[in-house]
């Protein structure tokens, strides 16, 4: 199956289908369009909807992104979800799950066929060093343990050029993988890798996906720098990252355990 229209709407019956044994994991909601399909998961999260419950939009008109920056994407040239899951024990349990989760997006890409699929500390999806997608995951406690919802956005082609400066070059799932399988296709895909990931770290935290990790880690031992807050904070080679999901900066000091910022490269 390959792309006919873009722009149709996702059907969960089409996606159900293709979730094979996974399928009765997931809870799937299509909209046409929505602010945030992280912003209304975690509303209904508050209500006590299932874990394995899937937002999926068409068309967001407030995406979020990390840091409170916004996130662009139109219809026909992108997948935007978020998927709620809930874990037993306290926020120290899901140290790294937005690494985990890069991990599973890093499968399914592979999975479908993708070539230079990379990852990006924190949680970046890159495809031949462009940005290809972003993952914002966002946590709240509730009795008896943790509600993680899960937000992912992926370029299926590339953005129109100009509209807001970006921070990385970006890229897209039609620039590797020709045809671009149908939206339906990579969905099922990313959910059955996601469920398999979340099972792996809910039993074992990130140390146990760490290794799958530094595999696609696209930057390591490269020259960074790291911002914290607009101004440039750290330099150093990039050492990958720690079980805790932390970046390992060397720097002039010695190797520092970094846990927040954005990374760039430093020109060679
Ligand atoms: C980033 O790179 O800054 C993370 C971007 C995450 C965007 C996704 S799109 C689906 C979900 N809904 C949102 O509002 N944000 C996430």
């Amino acid at each position: 199956m390959t792309s006919s229209p873009r722009s149709q709407l996702i059907d969960p019956s089409l996606l159900d289908s293709l979730l094979g044994t996974a399928s009765g994991r997931f809870v799937v909601d299509a909209l046409a369009e929505c602010p945030s399909t992280s912003s209304v998961l975690l509303e209904r999260a508050r209500q006590g909807i299932r874990s394995g419950t899937l937002v999926v939009a068409d068309r967001q008109t407030a995406g979020r992104g990390r840091r409170g920056r916004s996130w662009q994407s139109s219809a026909e040239a992108s997948l935007t979800f978020s998927l709620l899951w809930r874990f037993s024990g306290g926020v120290s349990r899901l140290a790294g799950l937005s690494l985990a989760t890069g991990v599973a997006v890093a499968r399914a890409l592979v999975g479908c066929g993708a070539g230079g699929v990379g990852l990006k500390w924190p949680n970046d999806i890159l495809l031949d060093e462009g940005k290809a997608g972003g993952i914002l995951v966002e946590l709240e406690s509730e009795p008896g343990g943790m509600l993680a919802v899960i937000g992912i956005g992926l370029n299926l082609d590339l953005p129109p050029p100009g509209e807001e400066p970006f921070l990385y070059r970006p890229a897209a799932l039609a620039q590797a993988l020709s045809p671009l399988p149908d939206r339906h296709q990579i969905l099922a895909r990313l959910l059955v890798e996601l469920a398999g990931v979340l099972d792996l770290f809910a039993d074992g935290g990130f140390g146990v996906l760490r290794d799958e990790w530094q595999v696609h880690h696209a930057w390591q031992d490269r020259a960074v720098r790291l911002f914290d807050g607009g101004r440039a904070e750290r330099e150093g080679i990039c050492l990958g990252i720690d079980a805790d999901g932390a970046l390992l900066l060397r720097t002039a000091s010695g190797i520092e355990r970094c846990l927040a910022g954005d990374l760039t490269l430093r020109a060679a």
